[in-house]
This record gives C-alpha cells, structure tokens and sequence, in this order.
C-alpha cells in the first residue's frame, strides 16, 4: 500500500490547504470524487513531469467512521481545544492538502480535485503556503531543519507493513497567525532562546542553555528513551501587510506523537506554554485527519 503523495517529498514551493464538511447524503458522490481524485493526479503529473505534485484527501474521525473498515485508522478522533482556548478546534470531515515544487501546478490540481467533489462538498477554508528563501518562516528562522529524511520520512509518517491500515497516516493541520510587529520588539538573542536555535547560522543551541519553554525544549520530546517524531510540511501563508503566518501541518505513523507535542506547547502537561505563543503566533485553526493510502482513497 502506497502514502498519499503530499506526504513524503520535501522542500515544495507551494501548497493549498483546504478544509470542508460533506454535505449530507453525498457520500456516494464524496466516494467516486476521491477515486477520481487519485485519476486527475496522475493526469496532472504527467502534465507537470517536475513538479514533484502530490495530493493528500484524508478524513476527520466522524468521516473516517462511514468509510474506514475495522482496524483502519484507530487513533483518529476529533480534535479538542488545548490550553484554556489557546490552541482552538476546527474539526472539519475532509482534508485537502496538495504540495509541489510549482504553484502553477498545486493550482491546476486545486481546482481539478474541486471540480471532481463538485457539490458533494462545502468548503471551509482555503489557503495558499508559498516558500520563502533558505526555507525561512515569516519569523526569519529556518524551518523544517530537523526534518526526518530519506528512508526515516517514510518511517516516521506511515504506519508500516503488517499493520490493517499500513500505508495510512495521520495528520495535523494547524493555522498559527502571526504577529510580526510584537516579534519584532524581541531581540534576535531572545528570540534565538524562544526557538532554541540560532537565526542566521541555524545552530540548535545547546540543551544546557534551552530555554525549558522554547520551541525545541516543548516538542523536541522522548518517550521511554525514544524520540517522539513526526514529519512537517509546513509553509507561510497570507500578505506581507495583511493576516499571515504558517500553516503547519504534520504526517506521522501514530497520532500520539503529534499530539504529545501539542500538550506539551500547549501547556497542559507541565503548565508551561510554548514561548513561540507567548511573542509572536496565535493559533487559529486545530484539526486532525487520517489520510488512507493511495489504494484505499481510490477503493473506499
Ligand atoms: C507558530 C508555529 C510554529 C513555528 C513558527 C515553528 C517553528 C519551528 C522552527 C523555526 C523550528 C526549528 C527548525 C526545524 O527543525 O524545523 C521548529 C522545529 C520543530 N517544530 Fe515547530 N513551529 C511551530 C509549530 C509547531 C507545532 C504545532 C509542532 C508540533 C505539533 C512543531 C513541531 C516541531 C518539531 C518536532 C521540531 C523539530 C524539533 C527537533 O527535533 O529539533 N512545531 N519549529
């Protein structure tokens, strides 16, 4: 069983994001639109033979539960508000996410993959990510460094062989807006504390000096001696003058991972709160999905 192609290429240029409920009785229509989906990628591919175009359709746990078979994505759930409010639910049934390395391409499979839903869906939100140089965050850090990569992305975001729902993976998509002007009053050492990496050089600061509410000391995390990992595919999104920010997004094999490092941002295991929530971002958007593999979507 193959992952859904949004998932293992790294470094795209541009990436659309879009959230949706299905409509009530359209779920035969939702069912042929993904298999047609899987159809109108691969057309797409074809035509955009360098872009490296992937698309993810996955599923909220209420939507999961009309499509999924027994044993098929056991950990999806509905997402819960954390930290008194800070960190919002928005739980919607369907998830679009599509990543390539051209936006002429992730637009095209945009509007082909809405065009196959048709009026099966009604769509929540929508927003564009674009890449910025050396794969910097509207922040100025450099994002995505401790990425997993090679064969560790694979292993890290799909839920392996012999397993039911092998090939399947969970996802988080998350909106922070950001508040550039409040970051901007932090100076670049207090800011390089809040991440626990440097700005310019990309140097991870030491754990003797982390701050233990910098980015890195919440959600750079063991379990029993074990690296909990997860893999991001995370871009900026929004205006230069207007609302931005990012729209993190992550895969993993388990959904555990993902959320050990909410709470842990979110303060709910030892009441400290990510310092990043503190001086620059707010989250606006929390939902969870399961993405079936390629074979599933097509089958449902
Ligand atoms: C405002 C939102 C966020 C911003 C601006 C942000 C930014 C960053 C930056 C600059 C790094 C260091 C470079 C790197 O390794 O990528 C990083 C690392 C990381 N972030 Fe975030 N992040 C955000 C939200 C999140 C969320 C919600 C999660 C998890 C649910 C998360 C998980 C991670 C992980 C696992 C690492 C790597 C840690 C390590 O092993 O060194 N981030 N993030």
């Amino acid at each position: 069983m193959n992952p859904q192609t949004a998932i293992i290429p790294d470094h795209a240029k541009a990436g659309v994001f879009i959230e949706a409920d299905i409509r009530i009785g359209q779920t035969e229509a939702v069912k042929a639109a993904c298999r047609d989906s899987v159809a109108r990628l691969q057309a797409l591919q074809a035509k955009f033979p360098q872009a490296a175009l992937g698309l993810t359709v996955a599923f909220g746990s209420e939507a999961w539960h009309i499509f999924g078979h027994a044993g098929e994505g056991r950990e999806i759930k509905p997402f819960t508000p954390l930290g008194n409010g800070l960190a919002p639910a928005t739980q919607q049934d369907v998830l679009i996410h599509i990543q390539a390395l051209q936006q002429d391409a992730a637009l095209a499979l945009a509007q082909a993959v809405l065009a196959a839903f048709g009026d099966s869906l009604t769509v929540v939100t929508e927003e564009h990510g674009y890449r910025l140089y050396q794969e910097r965050g509207l922040d100025g850090f450099v994002d995505g460094t401790e990425n997993p990569q090679d064969q560790a992305v694979r292993e890290v975001a799909v839920i392996p062989e012999g397993q039911p729902d092998a090939g399947g993976s969970y996802v988080l998509l998350q909106k922070y807006r950001h508040d550039l002007k409040r970051w901007g009053k932090v100076d670049v050492p207090h800011q390089e504390s809040c991440i626990g990496r440097t700005k310019e050089t990309d140097e991870e600061l030491d754990k003797s000096v982390r701050l233990p509410d910098s980015h890195l000391g919440r959600v750079d995390l063991k379990e029993n001696g074990v690296g909990l990992k997860i893999v991001r595919r995370s871009l900026p999104y929004g205006k230069i003058t207007g609302e931005h920010g990012l729209m993190f997004i992550a895969y993993c094999h388990t959904l555990h991972n993902i959320e050990a490092q909410l709470l842990s941002m979110f303060g709910e295991t030892d009441g400290k709160t990510d310092l990043l929530l503190k001086h620059i971002s707010t989250a606006v958007s929390g939902a969870y999905y399961y993405a079936p593999p390629v074979e599933r979507l097509a089958a449902l």
